[in-house]
């Protein structure tokens, strides 16, 4: 089985994340989506995928960049994380992941790994879902990056039956 967690990532902080959760999830390659390509992602059995979020609530450049066209993510199963700052992007915090969700799904990916939304402070996020979970990990190396291994080590628990 192969499995690969892959980041886009502007500052480090998304691929300092996908390296922790490549180390706690065991044997998993960790790409850049800057060099990945839609052939690369169809020929693993399970992904990772991570963006941080730029710009006012947007994609990370590479993953704005990457072309979806060719990705086939049919009965696939995909868990998500997303970098962001919750104070001062409140309005749009971590909007990234929830693109992220849009194009899997529309791919027809099945996510797994939603996530509480529990010890944050922001306004808004398209990164949630109707029951006001997030739809997968949710990070802040801004403000909060003495919670980000305990939620890496949380998370990844839970989605490891999965994975
Ligand atoms: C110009 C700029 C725009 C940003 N826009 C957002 C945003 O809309 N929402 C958000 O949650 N974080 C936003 N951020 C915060 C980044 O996502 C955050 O710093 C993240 O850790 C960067 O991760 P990276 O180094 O992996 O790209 C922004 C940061 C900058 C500098």
């Amino acid at each position: 089985m192969s499995i690969a967690v892959v980041y886009g990532s502007s500052t480090g902080n998304t691929q300092s994340a996908a390296e922790l959760i490549a180390e706690k999830i065991g044997d998993a390659e960790v790409l850049d989506i800057a060099d990945t390509s839609p052939d690369d992602l169809n020929g693993y059995d399970k992904l990772i995928l991570g963006s941080s979020t730029w710009g006012e609530g947007e994609f990370q450049d590479d993953w704005e960049d990457f072309d979806w066209d060719d990705v086939n993510l049919e009965g696939k199963t995909v868990a998500l994380f997303g970098m962001g700052d919750q104070e001062s992007y409140a309005e749009e915090y971590c909007n990234a992941l929830g693109l992220l969700y849009e194009k899997v799904t529309e791919k027809g990916a099945n996510v797994v790994g939603e996530w509480e939304n529990d010890g944050y402070e922001f306004e808004d996020s398209n990164a949630l879902n109707d029951a006001g979970k997030f739809v997968g990990l949710a990070l802040d190396s801004d403000n909060q990056d003495d919670l980000t291994e305990e939620r890496v080590e949380k998370w990844v628990e839970s989605i490891k039956s999965n994975f």
